[in-house]
C-alpha cells in the first residue's frame, strides 16, 4: 500500500491559503493514507483563547470540507490536524476522513507548553480506526513524548500511527524509530515547516516529516525547512507478528506485573 505525508508551512490564520497551498503541492498525487500537520490550517502559535476560539470548528466545518475533498482527489484516507469546538469545549484534535466523509477523530492527549492555556486535554481513550486492510491509529505531535502512547495504539491493534506534528524540539523524528521499533509498527510523522512569532513566542518548526519503518528504517525524510510531499511504498505482513524471534514476543515478554502503572 502506499502512505505517506504533506510537509506544509502554514500562514496563520489563513484557512482558505493554506487549503490551496495544499491543492497546489498535491498536483496528480495518488495513495492510500496521507498524513497533513498538526494545525494544518490554522498555525499554531495563538496570543489568546479568543483567537484560538475564532479559529475553532466542529467535526464537520470548512476543514472537514476541504480534506473530503482532497480524500477525493488523491483517493487516500487522510489524517489531518485542526482547533476542535465541541460543544464551546476548544481541543486540538486530528480528523480522520475519506471520501465519504468524517471517519474518526482524536483529541490531543499530551499538550505542550502554552497549548495548555488553549486547549483542553483530549478526554476520549486511544483508539483505533479500520480502514480497508488497515487498522490505524493517531496521535498528535507532543504525544511522541510518552511512550505508552503509541503502546497503547500498538496494543489496540494499530499497523500505522499517523502523527500529525508542529514539531519545536529536535528530538522526536529520532525518537519515532525506537516507538516503531519498540512497537513494530509503521508511523508516519507530518511535520510543519517555517517560523511564526506571535504572543512573546518564536517557535521554528523542524520539518523533516518522517516514514519510520516497524523495524526501524527511515523510508522517507523530508527536508528541514521547505513545503515537501512523499509516498511510499509498505507491506503490512510484518507488522502483524510481534514476535522478534523464536523466544521473544514484543507483547508476550512484557513483565506487567513488575512495572508501576499510575
Ligand atoms: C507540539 O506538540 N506541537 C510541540
Amino acid at each position: 500500500m502506499k502512505v505517506g505525508y504533506i510537509q506544509t508551512s502554514p500562514i496563520f490564520g489563513e484557512k482558505q491559503q493554506n487549503f490551496d497551498n495544499i491543492d497546489l503541492i498535491i498536483s496528480k498525487t495518488k495513495a492510500d493514507i496521507l498524513v497533513l500537520p498538526e494545525l494544518f490550517a490554522t498555525g499554531y502559535t495563538f496570543s489568546s483563547r479568543k483567537e484560538v476560539a475564532a479559529l475553532a470548528e466542529s467535526v464537520e466545518g470548512k476543514t472537514a470540507g476541504f480534506l473530503k475533498n482532497l480524500a477525493k482527489k488523491t483517493n487516500a484516507l487522510i489524517i489531518g490536524g485542526y482547533i476542535e469546538n465541541y460543544n464551546g469545549k476548544i481541543y486540538n484534535s486530528a480528523m480522520i476522513v475519506s471520501k465519504e466523509g468524517v471517519l474518526g477523530n482524536y483529541r490531543k492527549i499530551h499538550l505542550y507548553y502554552k497549548e495548555n492555556l488553549w486547549f483542553e486535554h483530549g478526554d476520549m481513550p486511544l483508539k483505533v480506526f479500520k480502514f480497508k486492510e488497515f487498522t490505524l491509529g493517531v496521535m498528535i505531535c507532543f504525544d511522541w513524548f510518552f511512550p505508552e502512547t503509541a503502546r497503547s495504539l500498538a496494543l489496540l491493534g494499530a499497523d500505522i500511527i499517523a502523527h500529525p506534528s508542529n514539531l519545536v524540539l529536535p528530538y522526536c523524528q529520532d525518537a519515532m524509530v525506537t516507538r516503531c521499533l519498540e512497537n513494530k509498527v509503521y508511523a508516519i510523522t507530518s511535520n510543519r515547516v517555517g517560523v511564526e512569532r506571535r504572543g512573546g513566542d518564536s517557535f521554528k518548526f523542524t520539518g523533516k516529516s518522517q516514514i519510520t519503518s516497524y523495524n526501524g528504517e527511515i523510508l522517507s525524510s523530508a527536508p528541514r525547512s521547505e513545503t515537501f510531499i512523499d509516498i511510499v511504498d509498505i507491506e503490512l505482513g510484518e507488522v502483524r507478528d510481534k514476535s522478534i524471534n523464536a523466544y521473544n514476543h514484543i507483547f508476550k515478554d512484557r513483565k506487567v506485573e513488575f512495572y508501576k502503572n499510575k
